[in-house]
C-alpha cells in the first residue's frame, strides 16, 4: 500500500533560505518517492489565528504558493491545495472538538505559554488568547484525519499536535466506530538529516530573529544579505577558523562535498572573508537562480495559480466529500429519506433496502457491512486481503438458501463453508440479539 504523506504551511510571511533547506527542498524530494501519496496543502486558517491583515495573509498565500511550484513541487503528482478550498476540514473540525477532551487541549505547549506569560504579567490567565489559539490543535487534528495521512512531516514544535490528532482519531474510531477505524493513526515524521540553517548572526535562520536570507529576492538583494553575514575579524591571508564559520556551515549546506572541501582548504589558507561570500553568492545564485525566475513568472500569473489550487482542491475533495458524508453517518447526521442515506462510496442506494456498504482498512484490507433499511448495522465481515474475495463471499450471502448463523452470549457470528466471515455487533442482550437475526434473514431475503 502506498504511504500517505501530508503536511500544512502556515501561510503567514515570506519563505526564506532556511525554510527552503529545512522543509520545503526536503519535501519536494519526498514526494518524487515511489509509493508516496504526497498532500501538501496552505493552511490559511491557521494563518488567520497569527495575522488579521488580510493583505499580508492574501500575499503570503500567493508567495508559498509560487514558491512550492517553482522549487519543484509537481502539482499533477502531488495534491496541492488550500485549506480554505476545502470546506470538509472545518466540517470535521467540529466534529472532532465535539469529541476533544478540553483538558488534552488545555496542555498544548502553545496555550500553555500563553497563559503562563499572563500569569507572569499579573494577568488574566486567558487574556488575549482566542478560541482559535486554543482550538488549533483539533483544525490541524482535522486537516490530517481527513486524508488519513501515515506520515506528516513537521518540525519539533509541532510533535504534540501530530499526538493530539492520534488521541482525538482514536477517540472518535472508539466512540462511533463500532470496529470499524475511520482515522489511522497519524506518525509525526520529523527529518533527522535535514539541516537547520544558520542566520546571518549564527542562531538559527529564523524570521523571528530578523536574520534571514531571502529565498526569491533578486540577485542584489541576495549579494547584500550575504555581505551582512556576521564573520570574526581575522584579515585576509590569515588562517581561517573554518569550524566556528556559520558562513561555511551556509556553504556547505548546499555544496558538493568536493566543493567544501576545496573552500575549507582555501579558507585555511587565508582566503579572505569577502572572497569566501563571493563563493557563497555564487553557490546560492546558481541553486536558486533558474526556480526564481519560476517563481517570479508564477507570481506575476495569479490566474494561473489559482486554477492550479482548485484544480488541486477538486483532487482532495474526491476525497473529502465521500468520506465526511461516511463520518456524519457515523455521528447521526443523516438524512431522514432512508433513500437518501450516503453509502460508503458516496452512492444513492435504492429505497427500503439492506445494503452492502464495503471499505478499506488501514492495513490494506477490505471488509463490508451489512446495514439494515435504516442504517443500523447488521452485520462486519472479517478482513479479507483482497476486494473481489469480500465481493463475492457478500453475494454469496445474498444468494445462500440456509444461512449458517452461530450464537454467542449476546452477539452472533455468519459462517460459510466451515469459516467464519462475519459478526454481529454486540447487542444488550439475547432477546434483542434474536430479534437482529430475524431482521438479518429478512435483509438477505429481499
Ligand atoms: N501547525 C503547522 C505549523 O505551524 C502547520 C500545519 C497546519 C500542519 N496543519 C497541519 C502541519 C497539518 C502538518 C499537518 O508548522
Amino acid at each position: 500500500m502506498t504511504t500517505r504523506i501530508l503536511t500544512g504551511i502556515t501561510t503567514s510571511g515570506t519563505p526564506h533560505l532556511g525554510n527552503y533547506a529545512g522543509a520545503i527542498h526536503p519535501a519536494i524530494v519526498a514526494s518524487r518517492q515511489s509509493g508516496a501519496d504526497s498532500f501538501y496543502f496552505l493552511a490559511d486558517y491557521h494563518a488567520l489565528i497569527k495575522c488579521d491583515d488580510p493583505l499580508r495573509i492574501q500575499r503570503s498565500r500567493l508567495e508559498i504558493a509560487a514558491t512550492w511550484l517553482a522549487c519543484g513541487l509537481d502539482s499533477q503528482r502531488v495534491t496541492f491545495y488550500r485549506q480554505s478550498d476545502i470546506p470538509e476540514i472545518p466540517e470535521l473540525a467540529w466534529l472532532l472538538t465535539c469529541v476533544a477532551g478540553k483538558g488534552l487541549l488545555n496542555r498544548a505547549h502553545a496555550y500553555k505559554a500563553a497563559v503562563d506569560r499572563n500569569v507572569a504579567a499579573g494577568e488574566d490567565p486567558d487574556a488575549g488568547v482566542t478560541m482559535g489559539l486554543y482550538s488549533y490543535p483539533v483544525l490541524m487534528a482535522a486537516d490530517i484525519l481527513l486524508f488519513n495521512a501515515h506520515q506528516v512531516p513537521v518540525g519539533r514544535d509541532q510533535i504534540q499536535h501530530v499526538e493530539m490528532a492520534r488521541d482525538i482519531g482514536q477517540r472518535f474510531n472508539h466512540l462511533f466506530g463500532h470496529g470499524r477505524e475511520f482515522f489511522v493513526q497519524p506518525q509525526a515524521l520529523i527529518e533527522e538529516g535535514v539541516a537547520t540553517l544558520p542566520g546571518l548572526d549564527g542562531r538559527k535562520m529564523s524570521k523571528s530573529y530578523d536574520n534571514t536570507i531571502p529565498l526569491f529576492g533578486s540577485a542584489q538583494q541576495l549579494k547584500s544579505a550575504i555581505a551582512q553575514i556576521v564573520t570574526d575579524s581575522r584579515l585576509p591571508g590569515e588562517a581561517k577558523d573554518v569550524q566556528g564559520s556559520h558562513l561555511f556551515t551556509l556553504y556547505q549546506s548546499f555544496a558538493t562535498p568536493a566543493q567544501s572541501a576545496e573552500l575549507r582548504d582555501q579558507l585555511l589558507q587565508g582566503l579572505a572573508w569577502g572572497e569566501a561570500k563571493q563563493r557563497l553568492f555564487e553557490l546560492l545564485n546558481d541553486e536558486l537562480g533558474e526556480a526564481r525566475e519560476q517563481y517570479h513568472a508564477l507570481i506575476n500569473k495569479p490566474d494561473e495559480l489559482e486554477d492550479i489550487l482548485q484544480a488541486g482542491a477538486l483532487k482532495a475533495r474526491k476525497i473529502a466529500t465521500p468520506f465526511l458524508g461516511e463520518l456524519r453517518e457515523a455521528v447521526g447526521l443523516r438524512s431522514f429519506r432512508a433513500d437518501q442515506q450516503v453509502a460508503a462510496s458516496g452512492k444513492k442506494k435504492a429505497a427500503k433496502s439492506a445494503r452492502f456498504v464495503s471499505f478499506r482498512e488501514a492495513d490494506g484490507s477490505f471488509r463490508f457491512r451489512l446495514l439494515g433499511a435504516d442504517g443500523e448495522e447488521l452485520l462486519l465481515s472479517e478482513r479479507f486481503a483482497d476486494g473481489k474475495t469480500a465481493g463475492q463471499i457478500s453475494k454469496q450471502l445474498q444468494s445462500s438458501a440456509a444461512l449458517d448463523i452461530r450464537v454467542q452470549d449476546d452477539a452472533f457470528t455468519l459462517w460459510l463453508a466451515a469459516e467464519e466471515v462475519a459478526q454481529s455487533p454486540l447487542f444488550a442482550d439475547t432477546q434483542a440479539r434474536d430479534a437482529a437475526i430475524a431482521r438479518l434473514r429478512a435483509a438477505l431475503a429481499v
